[in-house]
């Protein structure tokens, strides 16, 4: 998982980090590196238009059905919180490639009267019998995939944000989700090829998910409309009874037989004490701006308040430039260095993560970063595909970035009974205990959260937000929110061009290149010691960003093309 070389066949990779590391603990640090290109011409104003705008409520998801749904909620007086909720069990339902409530997620709210933040992390847990042996031997058949499913948090972290921040009730929070189950949702181009791509093990794991999303012998077409009555049935229970109904009723024994099944460990006890943790926001001061971001047991929230802790270096770089592109791939490689060593569970392994964003430490670490080599990077396992995101801002000016997800595509392809669950494999982000590097933080654990990519981020400047943003994509998370945010906070580009313009991705030795990138652009990079490989589009980013407006406020809501999701606003 982690490979700790030091230099490349072409030697021409620098050294590891890890020196950088020790270097920063001891107080030294390099000079600061030069600007290389003259600085960039800031955009006052959007240029290019973002998908909806409105002076109200705005909505950003990855399916249509999800943002009709948190619009409606917010048109009929709901909180941001009340739309997130809503939203996010609407994307549950539309989106079971994605996420659902037998996963978890993670929550960044603002609340604008008081100016405060309050984040929430509902992550799935390892159950207390979790089996470290059985992890150690992934990739698991399928018939001991049970291994991989954590409690799932969904639920209890979405009531909890109801219950704290909504106006409205639980139940009517969740009835939207219930109906779209029932009535059907709209087959999305993203979710009828994730569906087509993984239709042979769907068939044989998850039959009656299968039965849903696929005629009898030809694919769907997109727009089709798809019942899930055992979810509608089972979200109308929850509806109803409250979290006690998944956690300790009538819908926990189908989950953790469901699981067992299939080798997992979980119990009825791993349910019931399962609570969701409030953590303290990752927060970076820019000027007259702060970054509200997602703490550990996310790494992604620290991949991007680095590279935002060295603005200014980045910002009087061009934008379009390969010496930029370079200099953030580098600082993303030292970020998931300091990933694989020291993010994991916050209550199993501590982590000062304002010491590893401190200036000081970052002014070194740009100070090691060479125009032409490389830095050898850590090797993570790749994931992509799943998790969905919504960005959402209300006419009070509170807002949510909440991200949710199964993990993997479909999760486990574990299916609880009759209840139309699908069942997380969260506890497949684990490391390996035998792998080096991963052996500390991120290790199965009884009652642990593995360590997570995903970034929900707001950014407020004088008490009002000004821009809410997350993503989806596994590793690809952290990578694209870091250059949508940098896009528009540092270079100031209109929400319509932040997320639009071609992204960038580095894990293990290559650097991923969107194809809209040109020859020379590759060339260029290569000559700067990156490996570029070109690929398709690489994951969504959902933004909202605020602006004042005479007389109110201009909200521009963007819903990442990538994924076909749908912005409304009003
Ligand atoms: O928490 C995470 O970062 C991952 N479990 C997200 C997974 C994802 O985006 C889809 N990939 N498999």
């Amino acid at each position: 998982m982690v490979s700790p070389r030091t230099s490349d066949t072409r030697g021409r990779k620098v050294s590891r980090w890890g020196a950088m590391v020790g270097l920063a603990i001891l107080g030294c640090s390099g000079s600061p590196s030069k600007p290389t290109q003259p600085p960039v011409v800031v955009a006052k104003k959007p240029t290019a238009a973002p998908q909806a705008e409105g002076k109200r409520h705005a909505v950003a998801t990855e399916h249509e059905d999800a943002s009709r749904v948190a619009l409606e909620v917010l048109r009929k007086g709901g909180d941001a919180v009340d739309a997130a909720v809503a939203g996010a069990l609407a994307l549950g339902v539309a989106t079971p490639t994605a996420c659902g409530i037998g996963g978890g997620g993670f929550a960044v709210v603002y609340r604008a009267k008081k100016q405060e933040v309050y984040v929430l992390d509902f992550r799935e847990t390892a159950p207390a019998a979790v089996d470290v042996a059985a992890l150690d031997a992934r990739p698991l058949p399928p018939e001991k995939r049970g291994h991989t499913v954590g409690v799932p948090g969904e639920i209890a972290g979405l009531a909890k944000l109801v219950a704290k921040f909504g106006k409205r009730s639980f139940r009517e929070d969740v009835l939207p989700a219930a109906e779209l189950a029932e009535q059907g949702f709209t087959l999305s181009a993203h979710v009828q090829k994730g569906a087509g791509f993984f239709e042979k093990p769907l068939r044989a794991l998850a039959p009656t998910i299968a039965a849903q999303l696929f005629g009898t012998d030809a694919p769907l077409p997109v727009g089709t409309k798809i019942i899930r009555a055992d979810l509608g049935k089972t979200l109308r229970l929850i509806a109803e009874q409250g979290p006690k109904a998944f956690y300790d009723g009538s819908l926990t024994d189908p989950m953790v037989n469901a699981a067992k099944a299939v080798g997992g460990t979980l119990t009825r006890a791993d349910f019931a004490g399962y609570v969701p943790k409030e953590r303290k926001p990752l927060t970076l001061t820019m000027g007259g701006r702060t970054l509200y971001t997602m703490p550990p047991p996310s790494a992604g929230g620290l991949m991007l308040a680095q590279a935002l802790v060295a603005r200014d270096t980045l910002g009087a770089m061009k934008v379009d430039s390969a010496i930029y592109l370079h200099t953030l791939a580098e600082l993303m490689r030292g970020s998931l260095d300091d990933r694989a060593r020291f993010i994991g569970d916050p209550e199993a392994t501590p982590v000062d993560v304002a010491a590893l964003m401190s200036p000081s430490r970052m002014k070194a670490r740009l100070a090691l970063i060479a125009p032409d080599k490389t830095h050898p990077p850590v090797e993570l396992r790749v994931d992509e595909h799943g998790t969905s995101h919504l960005s959402i801002v209300d006419a009070e000016g509170n807002a949510v970035a909440l991200t949710t997800t199964v993990n993997g595509p479909f999760g486990s392809k574990i299916v609880a009974g009759e209840t139309g669950i699908l069942l997380n494999d969260q506890l497949d982000d684990f490391g390996k205990t035998a792998d080096g590097i991963e052996k500390k933080p991120n290790i199965p654990r009884p009652g642990a959260r593995p360590t997570s990519s995903m970034a929900p981020s707001i950014v407020v400047e004088d008490g009002k937000v000004v821009a809410v943003a997350g993503g989806s994509g596994g590793m690809r998370i952290a990578t694209s929110v870091t250059v949508v945010l940098l896009s528009r906070l540092v270079f100031g580009a209109a929400p319509g061009d932040a997320v639009g313009w071609p992204r960038i991705h580095t894990q293990g030795p290559k650097l991923l290149l969107e194809r809209s990138f040109g020859a020379d652009m590759i060339a260029d990079l290569g000559k700067r010691g990156e490996t570029v490989e070109q690929a398709d589009a690489m994951n969504a980013v959902q933004l909202v960003v605020v602006e004042p407006h005479p007389g109110g406020t201009w909200l521009g809501a963007v819903s990442d093309p990538r994924k076909g999701g749908v912005a409304l606003a009003d």
